[in-house]
Parts: structure tokens; sequence; C-alpha cells
């Protein structure tokens, strides 16, 4: 057996805005500045892609690969911050429809894969539609991001409902981003918290971390480089720092076939 498997981790949300692609991409940014090897899976199809965050054009997608036959090798694509990206486009719809040959070819291709990536993470859209679930479903560990608008709350426990009710799933981590302060964290989560203790059982919220509201988040998307790169110090940069370092102490579940290609299995061999 490997004696290392990647660990895949899912950005989630009920709602949109609320940060998870500019948390995705600077959290990887982090884990490649630790030296850990990270693939940045862009599944959120919105505007606000984590290409254009890191402002970069990749040539090509999944849709290539399923379609025109390109391989993954030319489709994952470097960062200058020490992370790949791999661009998804055309979401899980397209991946179902694979004929069974491109599903294993797809599989095999990123079973290659796994033993040159430590963290798998999953920026995912908003919402409960079957794209978000079907990826939260497949990743190991989600992180919920929560802000301090009610509206966040109610869609991350529409979401949380849905994935337990839908799913199975019932083991949830949670971020809180754009807080004003710890308190206003901790009241959020401690609300999200006790929705679920009351009208769903057996769900397990952690609270992971908690990111301040600062304006470098926003200067940083302008200039299109992670603000862990270009501002070290800044609030959001230790906080997301914090997060990438308690990550590193979660235990990675030992799955036989691996954690990658379990993923991939997962979304797309799903009835
Ligand atoms: N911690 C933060 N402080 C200030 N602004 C933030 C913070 N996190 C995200 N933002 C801003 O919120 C907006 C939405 O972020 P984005 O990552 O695109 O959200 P999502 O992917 O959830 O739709 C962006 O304009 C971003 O600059
Ligand atoms: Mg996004």
């Amino acid at each position: 057996m490997k004696a290392h498997l990647p660990l895949v981790i899912s950005v989630t949300s009920g709602k949109g805005g609320v940060g998870k692609t500019n948390l995705s991409v600077n959290l990887a940014a982090a884990l490649a500045a630790d030296n850990k090897r990270v693939l940045l899976l862009d599944a959120d199809l919105g505007l606000a892609n984590v290409d254009v965050l890191l402002g970069m054009t990749p040539p090509f997608n999944l849709f290539h690969l399923f379609h025109e036959d390109v391989a993954l090798s030319s489709i994952l694509m470097d960062t200058p911050y020490g992370f790949k990206i791999l661009p998804a486009a055309s979401g899980v719809g397209e991946m179902l429809a694979l004929s069974p040959g491109q599903k294993i070819s797809l599989l095999e291709a990123m079973d290659e894969f796994e033993d040159q990536i430590d963290y798998l993470i999953v920026d995912t859209g908003a919402g409960i539609h079957d794209n978000v679930l079907y990826f939260n479903l497949a990743a190991q560990e989600r992180l919920v991001v929560l802000t301090p608008e009610p509206t966040s709350l109610t869609d991350a426990y529409a979401l949380i409902k849905v994935m337990q009710q839908k799913h199975g799933v019932d083991r949830f981590k949670v971020v809180a981003n754009m807080m004003p302060d710890m308190n206003t964290a901790k009241e959020m989560f401690r609300r999200l918290y006790s929705a679920c203790d009351h009208f769903l059982s057996g769900i397990s919220l952690d609270l992971v971390g908690v990111i301040p509201r600062d304006s470098t988040v926003r200067d940083s998307v302008m200039k299109q480089k992670p603000f862990v790169a270009i501002a070290p110090a800044c609030p959001a940069t230790l906080a997301v720092k914090e997060l990438a370092r308690n990550i590193q102490q979660w235990e990675v579940p030992n799955k036989l076939d691996g954690n990658i290609k379990f993923f991939w299995k997962q979304l797309l061999f799903r009835e």
C-alpha cells in the first residue's frame, strides 16, 4: 500500500460571493508554500473563476480531455505559486455522460497522478444543485464557508441538510470568512451548530478557520494574484496560513484504491 495518500477537500457554501474561490486559491498557495503538492480543481462554473483570480488563461479544460483527446498532463496547469490547477469547465453533467471507456481512461489518468499530490482542493459553485452536491459527496473533507450575513447561515444550513438527507454525509468543517471579529465568527458558528442540532440529527461540525474581513483580499483580486503571495503579513494571509497548518494535522483516510481515484469513481460511476 502507498505510504501516503492525498486528501480531497471541497470548498463549498449554499451561497455565492462568500469567498470560496478566494479561499481555495489562497489555501492552495499556502499549502504549496509549506512544500505540499497541491492540485486545485476549478469546479465552479460561475464568473469569478480560479483562472481569473490568478490572471491565467488555461488553454484546455476537462472538456478537451473528454472530447478532443488532449492528455491530462496538458490540461493541468502550473501556477507561479507552486500549485497546479485543473480547469473543469464542463461540470459533472458532462462527466456523467461519458462512455464507460472514457470514464475508465479518466480514472487511469487520475490514478497515475495520485502519487504526485498531497491535497486536491475542489472549488465548488454555490447552491445545492447536483453539480455541487456530487463534488461535495466525493470529497473527504468539506469546508463550508460562512459569512456574517444571515442568508449565508440559512444557505449553509440548507446545504448541510440536503447533503445529509440525500447523501448521508454528516461531517462538515466550517470556515468563517469576512469576519469583523472573533466573537462574530463564534456567534455565526454557534447559530449554525444549534440549527443543525435542533433540526437534524448526528451532524458533526467543526469551526476550523476564521478569516477576517480584509481589504487586501479585494486588492489581490484586482491584481489577479493570491493575497498570501503578495501580502504575507495581512490578517487574511495569517488566517489562511493558520488554516493550512491546521489542515496538515488532519488524518488522511487510507482508502484501498486511493483517495483521488475514490473521488473520481464517486463522481463518474454513481448511479
Ligand atoms: N476575507 C475577505 N475580506 C474581504 N473581502 C473578501 C474576503 N473574502 C472574499 N472577499 C470578496 O468577496 C467577493 C467574492 O469572493 P469569491 O471568492 O469570488 O466568492 P465565491 O467563490 O464564494 O463566489 C470577492 O470580491 C472578494 O474580494
Ligand atoms: Mg467562486
